[in-house]
Parts: C-alpha cells; sequence; structure tokens
C-alpha cells in the first residue's frame, strides 16, 4: 500500500481576505495569517491552503491574477509572505499555494500584449477568434452568466472566458504557455511552498476546433462547464507539469475538477499515473441543486440515501487506486451546519460535530474551512446590495432581472442557502466589533451570530465543536485505520442514520450517524461486540440503540 504524508495530513482552507485584518482596511492580511499559526497548529491541521494571494484586480477575489509572482497589495508583500512561510515551517505546518492557471486577469502582462495585435507574440497565449455570422464564435456560456466569449473592437476578434470577461482563457495547446505556468511553479516551489491546489484544472485542454455544445440551450447558469472538462489533452499537460515540475518537489496537490466522475479521478490521481495526488470532485456537492433549471440556485434538502450513495462510491472506487480528498466546505460551498446539518440554537453544534465525524472517519485527506471547526452557519442578508461575490449578483441579474424566472423574494431565499458569500464572510474571532475580523470596515458584513458563535467562546467551552475537531485530529495520528482503512457502508436505504465500516488488517471501526432531530433506533452487531470500545461522540454517554438527534459515533475494535 502506498504511505505518504499528505495522506496522513490534515488540510485547514484560509480564506485571506476574510480571515484576519491587522491594518484596518477593512481586507484580511498575511499578517493576519501568521498571528493565527498557533490556532491552526493547536487545532491538529498540518498544511494550509491559502487562496490566491497574488496580484489582483479582484473582479473574482483572487481568482483573476495579474501577477504571478507578486503579492496582492491589500494582503501584504512578498516579505511579509516570506515571514509567513518560515514561521509556517518553523511550527510543522506546510504551505499549499492556489494556482490559477487556466485563466488569468485581463490585467495580467500576457493578455496585455496578448490583446493589442494579431502578430503579438502572446496572441496565441489565448483563445482569439473571428466573429461567426456577426456573433460570437460558438454557443459556450460562462459559468457566471453570458456568452463566453467577449468582443474587443481593437482587433475585432473574441476571446474565451469560461468564468468572468476579466478572465480570459489560457490556450495550453501552445507549449509556451505551458513552460511559462511550470515556471511560476518553480517560483514557488523554490521559495519552499509545499504544494498547490489547482483551481479548474480539469478545464485546460479544449476540444480542437471549440464546436459548439450541443447541450448549451438545455445548460443553465452554473452549469457550463461540462463541455470544456476533462478535455483530450488535459492527462498529458498534466503528466507533463507533473514530469517537469512536481516529481521534483515532494509536494501536496490537488486538483479542483468539475464535472469529473471516478473514473475520471482515478486517471488524474491513480498511483501510478504520475499526474496528481487528490481532486476535489463536486459530486456530493450537486445533490442540492434545482430540478427546475436553475442550477446551483434552490432550498432543496439533500436526500440521505443519495448522499450515502454518492459518497460511498467515491469511497470504493478509489480504494487502493487512488485518493479522495474530504470536504463539505470551502470558499465556493455554503456552509455545511446550515445545508446538511441543523443550524437552529439547539442542534448547531450536535449536527456540526456529526457531519464533522462522518466525514473525517472516510478514507481521504480531510480538508477543513475557516470556520468549520467553530460550527459557522450561513448568513442572510436582506438585500442583495450586501452580497459581493459576482456569481451570485450576476445570477441575481440574469434569473429574477433579466429573465424573470423567480421572484426577488424566491431568488433571496435561493441565496440564503446556496450563495458562495455564505463562506466569505468574515471569521468570527471573538464578541467584539466586527467579530474581531477588523477595526475597520469590513470588505463584506459580518454574520451578526458572531456574538453567539466565535473562537473565542469555542475555546473556552470544553464542547465546543472546535474541541471536537481537534480529538478527531488527534486520533488520526494515533490510528492508521482512520487513514488507510478500507470502507463499507451499511443500510444504503436508511434515510435517517448513516453507518459505514472501516478496516485495515486486524483494526476496526464502526461509525454510526443520525441525521434527524429525534430519536432513531438502530441495533447494530457492534453492540454485542465486547472487544469494542467508543472512541468518539458528540454525546457525553452511550444509549446504544437509541441514537438521539444529530448522534454521532465511531467504535473501535481489533480482530
Ligand atoms: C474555482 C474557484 C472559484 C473561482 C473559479 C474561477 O471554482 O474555487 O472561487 O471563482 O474557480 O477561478
Amino acid at each position: 500500500m502506498q504511505k505518504n504524508w499528505w495522506q496522513e495530513a490534515v488540510v485547514y482552507q484560509v480564506y485571506p481576505r476574510s480571515f484576519q485584518d491587522t491594518d484596518n482596511d477593512g481586507i484580511g492580511d498575511l499578517k493576519g495569517i501568521l498571528q493565527h499559526l498557533d490556532y491552526v497548529k493547536n487545532l491538529g491541521a498540518n498544511v494550509i491552503w491559502l487562496n490566491p494571494i497574488y496580484k489582483s484586480p479582484n473582479d473574482d477575489n483572487g481568482y483573476d491574477i495579474a501577477d504571478y509572482r507578486d503579492i496582492m497589495q491589500e494582503f501584504g508583500t512578498m516579505a511579509d509572505f516570506d515571514k509567513l512561510l518560515e514561521a509556517a515551517h518553523e511550527k510543522g505546518l506546510k504551505i499549499m499555494m492556489d494556482l490559477v492557471v487556466n485563466h488569468t486577469s485581463d490585467e495580467n502582462h500576457w493578455f496585455a500584449e496578448s490583446r493589442k495585435n494579431k502578430e503579438n507574440k502572446y496572441r496565441d497565449y489565448y483563445f482569439w477568434r473571428d466573429p461567426k455570422n456577426s456573433r460570437e464564435p460558438n454557443n459556450w456560456k460562462s459559468n457566471f452568466g453570458g456568452s463566453a466569449w467577449q468582443y474587443d473592437p481593437k482587433t475585432e476578434q473574441y476571446y474565451l472566458h469560461i468564468f468572468s470577461k476579466k478572465q480570459p482563457d489560457l490556450n495550453w495547446d501552445n507549449a509556451d504557455v505551458r513552460q511559462d505556468v511550470y515556471g511560476v511553479m518553480k517560483f514557488w516551489l523554490d521559495k519552499g511552498v509545499d504544494g498547490f491546489r489547482m483551481d479548474v484544472i480539469n478545464l485546460i485542454s479544449k476540444q480542437p476546433g471549440l464546436p459548439d455544445d450541443p447541450n448549451a440551450d438545455k445548460s443553465t447558469v452554473e452549469d457550463a462547464m461540462g463541455w470544456v472538462a476533462n478535455g483530450p489533452k488535459v492527462h498529458d499537460y498534466l503528466r507533463e507539469m507533473n514530469q517537469q515540475v512536481l516529481s521534483k518537489y515532494d509536494v501536496i496537490t490537488v486538483g479542483e475538477t468539475p464535472e469529473a466522475k471516478t473514473e475520471d479521478a482515478i486517471k488524474y490521481t491513480g498511483f501510478d499515473r504520475h499526474e496528481l495526488e487528490m481532486v476535489f470532485q463536486f459530486e456530493h456537492m450537486g445533490l442540492d441543486w434545482s430540478k427546475n433549471g436553475l442550477g446551483k440556485w434552490s432550498t432543496n434538502k439533500v436526500s440521505l440515501p443519495e448522499l450515502k450513495e454518492v459518497m460511498s462510491r467515491w469511497q470504493t472506487k478509489l480504494n487502493g487506486k487512488a485518493w479522495n480528498s474530504l470536504y463539505w466546505n470551502n470558499h465556493d460551498q455554503p456552509r455545511v451546519v446550515s445545508r446538511f446539518g441543523n443550524d437552529s440554537e439547539q442542534y448547531r453544534v450536535l449536527s456540526a460535530k456529526m457531519l464533522g465525524l462522518l466525514l473525517h472517519f472516510m478514507q481521504g485527506t480531510p480538508y477543513i474551512y475557516q470556520g468549520e471547526e467553530i460550527g459557522m452557519t450561513n448568513v442572510h442578508f436582506d438585500n442583495i446590495d450586501d452580497y459581493k461575490d459576482l456569481e451570485t449578483l450576476n445570477a441575481y441579474h440574469e434569473i429574477v432581472q433579466d429573465k424573470k424566472q423567480v421572484t426577488s423574494d424566491q431568488m433571496m431565499a435561493y441565496i440564503h442557502h446556496s450563495s458562495r458569500d455564505n463562506a466569505r464572510t468574515p471569521m468570527q474571532w471573538d464578541a467584539t466589533k466586527n467579530a474581531g475580523f477588523t477595526d475597520g470596515t469590513p470588505w463584506i458584513k459580518v454574520n451578526p451570530a458572531y456574538k453567539q458563535i466565535n473562537v473565542s467562546k469555542a475555546l473556552n467551552d470544553p464542547n465546543s465543536v472546535y474541541y471536537f475537531y481537534k480529538k478527531m485530529n488527534e486520533l488520526r495520528s494515533q490510528y492508521d485505520v482512520i487513514v488507510y482503512g478500507n470502507y463499507s457502508l451499511l443500510d444504503p436505504k436508511d434515510n435517517e442514520a448513516f453507518a459505514y465500516e472501516r478496516q485495515l488488517d486486524q483494526q476496526h471501526l464502526f461509525i454510526v450517524t443520525n441525521f434527524t432531530s429525534h430519536v432513531i433506533k438502530r441495533n447494530y452487531k457492534v453492540y454485542n461486540d465486547q472487544k469494542s470500545r467508543l472512541l468518539l461522540s458528540n454525546y457525553d454517554d452511550d444509549l446504544k440503540r437509541d441514537l438521539r438527534p444529530y448522534e454521532a459515533k465511531v467504535y473501535y475494535y481489533e480482530e
């Protein structure tokens, strides 16, 4: 069996813009992250993934990079970064950078050159095409709404942007583009960073000739990526990247891969493939999507048997061949306790622990998104103007104002449930003004729940979600079966309890969780086993067959 440090690791994701502001401009910064390294270390995480910190005009909060070798002004300087990296390493923490190379900013030097004229050396770094019948070159849609093509009068051609028009797609079929990207990667790796999370990396190979998407009419906002995902040369490019760059360093890599199925993931991350180590798949994140053609915009509840089916399929199909990432949350997803749990005062803590336990005892590397470890909840701003995320704002305009598909009230309910800004409100450190995030005016409003839900309160409460996550991380470092054991699901059709087993040689784990707010009765064979002992639970005692609201337990035994 393969054993690698990144399989045993726990990753903590920091969204720098919303983590900690130290200069009171209302925007988080690198010095703010430096202040909290001990917080992350004490939680028991070993790797910090930083969302993009490069120079950017922030059309999409840093996912539009103007200079890959410079730091975003609001976040600090390269000297601040070097200091952060050094301090993290001294504490035994690794730093994983976000590599955004499917596209750049339109303010990137490469694009500025490219748009100058058709003969420019950088012209072919992007996709420029003539109009077709005085219109866009094909029917592709942008993932943020509208066409994926933007007309540039200067040279009378369109350029491709799968995301916003300020995020033109790079042409990976051009070998110079690839070499320049590898150069950027080496620049950061030679500084000592420990790996990359690769943004939408499975979109880099577009189909030759850029043919029309046959499903474009059916696809909706938020659904425009299928046709460009997992393209014909993506594996060639990732293998080349691995050969020329990654294989020369001992790093952690995880590719963000919308639309990837387990078969694709095995190609991207198979132990014998030499491409990436993990991917972020999206199947479990799509289960509550709209059934009315509105993509992610819905208030649907997830069905437990469907959730089990998806999670279990990823567990069993990858077992022994490739490696899973385990996540409920990130900067693009609503807060999990509000989404799959119960964020009422009575059940927030219990259900946040239940969800954490369910995920962290599966096979894979767990990712904790800032605030998840204290059970942060979705935010409900009443006014659309309080939202900052361009995806949310574009969708509101398109769905409510242009197409009039739903009322404004209905759309606000969808936004409360699904908007990316649910994850992006400032980190809630304490009950003081602005949750201790800034003394200035925060770039996005703080979630008013901060008075009840904050780090300072969690650290003072032995029963907090924080200490539960810490305990899970400790157990992970003590029991190999948590990391490497194989997985089998019990009772796939049970729509109230989610139970599974893990096994590695003589070591066994049994995990059971109650997804409801009432008592359910279940009998499992582990209860009759004298050798089994309770490793972790979110209640103080064990009633065995009676599973109380959101109860979650792990038993351990050896054979
Ligand atoms: C990824 C990022 C998201 C960003 C998009 C475009 O999905 O996680 O935040 O908007 O790529 O870069």
